[in-house]
């Protein structure tokens, strides 16, 4: 997978279609060189050309053609040359921040390193990566930086890190540390971004490259709602099913920077790593800074392809754990069915309808414990409330357990309410700055994770409850940004990111406790859906829009980069409590086939009508749940013109494959649509089955070349045709 040319000193890492290729020049600085089609390993001819550029400054004095400001690199740095963003900076005593990278040395190992207290994609097998690691050293501070590079032998992904090490003799501070930087040689590409808000997170939005910086990031203290850590470049041709498509995603969960710079001659410097505000990690002689992993992906097929890549390798190879991608239980979430109000006998009544259909797991959302009656008070004692749940939490599992279905339950561990006893009993353990006002959002503060002891209550609060009773599932909350992030603990510009570590922490000592429990995060809906977190729990709440139709868009910008069953989706009640629209059943259902698939109201509202739907799409669900969970998605049409919106997901042996159509807005008399498929074998003879119209055999050639042609004419219904492999 790695071939290290040593005649032209370069390295190239090859993917099954893919080449990313980097090499040490004369003087020692280590060039970017190629990310695209696989090239054979061997010259890259006049890949760089250098010339005597005006207002470029040589840091070799004999030669005028050459300066870092025109060179493509792999780890640039501030102060000298380069003009451009640094992707590493380290403040020395004198207060400068140059670097003098040059090569020092390389490895090439068989398999891929863990990354040290961060989550990342790994191998099970050694065979499956090679990993390339090349040391830099500024000489005169001592200062080295750690590149690594594995490449996937099964996929079309890079994953690089990078590790600066203090090896001089004085107390330095990281200032910047990001973990790909990529000098691509032209700038006629498009950056796609997956951006929004609360309830309505990651839609795609497209712009053309400008001369300047472009790009996204989040200070919030999480990856947010209001950008996702991942950017693509689009070149001027490609879209879902074609041209060329590189992808950028931060194995991050807090503050981050994704950017592109088009530099005086065209060339476009992409960027992603962690950028907390104000960053600065003292580095005492010896110590060294990890920064996290960031995965590239390309993609000569398209938007659509470089999905997939993302999706195989996030769901088998980031993901952990029994439940990583397997099928998950159909469950049903109390929340917009009682919200704060319920008892023990209204669950246990909206878990027996649930089961009665067919629904596996039972979730109790917030407010079962402390004083917590509404979102003011509570946060922090995760004590169950016996007022309210006699008999506690034990006694509400066996009676969900009573009538076959497993039980999960709500957290928030995070965050505390001033209005709690632990609040009351240690005012301290949150975020804030002495003196200064705490900033309330939820009426809730956030609490101090970087610091152990506040870890270590958080642990044992959590723990504790689930070595109590039975819970199969865990939905692991999070509704607030970052404000006021000091610590007493440690310097000031540490704590955002000693936060998330802290976060990380804490996931893996509950996941490693409580291996046999489904983990899904949630941060208001979606505003933590990213692959930091995707490395402890499998699935995410992607958004607290449950509106079918709203759901397209994000659903369709979440799909950019992570795989379906990371999806949480569920049927809710209309009018829809978030934008009061009011959808089929049936249409919510097949809008929430596409992740993890569950209900989140009470069936016994239902009319019998909609109950037998409901009954209905269990049974569907059933069908194609293994399909779901491992299959390839092929977006067909996103909807955003409000016209129709389809998708289909296909057996990795192309043996069955479930096609859904969504009529968004009727036309009047408007044209028939026409739905090409996708991802399936021509030489093989389908059985197409859908609800209303009689069995039909096809050809996969047929599908593929003419499609189907959907009568689906009213607003927000929904068809699905079910194909299996004769
Ligand atoms: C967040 C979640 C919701 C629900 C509430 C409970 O908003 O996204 O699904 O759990 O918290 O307070």
């Amino acid at each position: 997978m790695i071939v290290h040319h040593a005649a032209s000193t370069t390295f190239f890492l090859q993917g099954p279609q893919s080449s990313y290729v980097l090499g040490v020049d004369v003087h020692g600085r280590l060039l970017h060189l190629h990310w695209g089609a696989r090239v054979s390993p061997g010259s890259l001819g006049q890949v760089v050309r250098n010339l005597d550029r005006a207002f470029s400054p040589n840091p070799i004095q004999a030669d005028r053609t050459y300066s870092l400001d025109t060179q493509p690199q792999e780890c640039p740095t501030a102060g000298a040359t380069d003009f451009r963003a640094a992707a590493v900076v380290v403040e020395h005593p004198d207060g400068t921040g140059l670097l003098d990278l040059v090569y020092e040395r390389h490895a090439i190992t068989a398999g891929k390193p863990r990354l040290a207290d961060l989550p990342a994609t790994y191998v099970e097998d050694p065979a499956e990566a090679d990993t390339l690691t090349v040391t830099l050293i500024d000489r005169p501070s001592g200062v080295r930086v750690e590149l690594a590079y594995s490449q996937f032998r099964d996929h079309d992904a890079v994953a690089r890190s990078l590790r600066i090490i203090n090896a001089g003799d004085a107390v330095r501070h990281v200032t910047a540390a990001l973990s790909a930087s990529i000098d691509l040689p032209t700038a006629d590409h498009r950056l796609l971004t997956l951006s929004g808000a609360w309830a309505r997170e990651r839609q795609v939005e497209v712009a053309p490259l400008r001369p300047g910086v472009q790009g996204v990031g989040s200070r919030r203290g999480t990856s947010s709602h209001q950008q996702n850590p991942f950017i693509a470049l689009l070149a001027p041709d490609a879209g879902e099913e074609h041209g060329e498509v590189r992808g950028l995603s931060l194995v991050y969960s807090g503050c981050f920077n994704a950017q592109v710079e088009v530099d005086q001659f065209a060339m476009a410097r992409a960027q992603i790593g962690l950028q907390p505000p104000a960053l600065r990690w003292k580095l005492a002689p010896g110590e060294a800074f990890q920064a996290p992993e960031a995965v590239l992906v390309y993609s000569g097929t398209g938007l659509g392809a470089m999905s997939r890549t993302y999706h195989r390798l996030y769901r088998t190879r980031l993901a952990r754990g029994q439940f990583r991608d397997a099928p998950r239980p159909i469950l049903i979430n109390n929340w917009e069915a009682t919200y704060f109000d319920f008892t023990s006998d209204k669950l246990v009544a909206i878990a027996a309808k649930a089961h009665e259909i067919g629904v596996e797991l039972m979730v109790l959302d917030d407010g079962w414990f402390g004083a917590r009656d509404g979102d003011r008070a509570g946060l922090g004692d995760w004590v169950v409330n016996e007022a309210k749940l006699p008999g506690g939490l034990t006694a509400l599992a066996a009676r969900i357990e009573q009538l076959g279905m497993r039980f999960g339950l709500w957290f928030e561990p995070e965050m505390v309410n001033p209005d709690s006893d632990l609040y009351r009993a240690h005012p301290d353990w949150c975020l804030h700055v002495p003196g200064r006002v705490r900033s309330q959002a939820r009426n809730q503060l956030v609490l101090d994770l970087s610091r152990a002891e506040v870890r270590e209550y958080v642990y044992e609060a959590v723990a504790s409850v689930l070595r109590g009773a039975r819970i199969s599932y865990v939905k692991w909350d999070m509704n607030r940004h970052l404000t006021e992030v000091w610590s007493p603990a440690h310097p000031a510009g540490e704590v955002h990111h000693r936060f998330c570590l802290g976060v990380y922490e804490l996931l893996e000592r509950i996941t490693a406790e409580f291996p046999h429990v489904l983990f899904e995060s949630c941060s208001g809906g979606g505003g933590r859906f990213d692959p930091g977190l995707l490395h402890y729990m499998p699935q995410v709440w992607t958004s607290d829009n449950t509106d079918a139709i709203a759901r397209l868009a994000i659903q369709h910008g979440t799909s950019i980069v992570y795989p379906l069953s990371a999806m949480g989706a569920h049927v809710s009640a209309v009018p829809n409590h978030q934008n009061h629209r009011t959808t089929p059943l049936t249409t919510r259902g097949h809008v929430a086939f596409t992740g993890a698939f569950g209900f989140e109201l009470d069936l016994n509202q239902l009319s019998p009508a909609d109950l037998a739907a409901a009954r209905a799409l269990v049974v569907e669900y059933n069908q194609v749940r293994e399909l779901l969970a491992a299959g390839d998605l092929y977006r067909l049409r996103s909807g955003a013109d409000q016209t129709w919106a389809a998708w289909q997901v296909v057996a990795a042996d192309a043996g069955a494959a479930l096609v859904t159509f969504v009529r968004i807005l009727a036309g009047s008399n408007e044209a028939i649509p026409v739905l090409r498929l996708r991802g399936l074998d021509p030489a093989a003879l389908y059985r197409v089955t859908s609800a209303g119209e009689p069995d039909a055999d096809l050809g996969g050639d047929v599908l593929l070349a003419i499609g189907l042609r959907p009568l689906v004419r009213h607003d927000f219904t929904t068809k699905t045709w079910h194909l299996k492999r004769l």
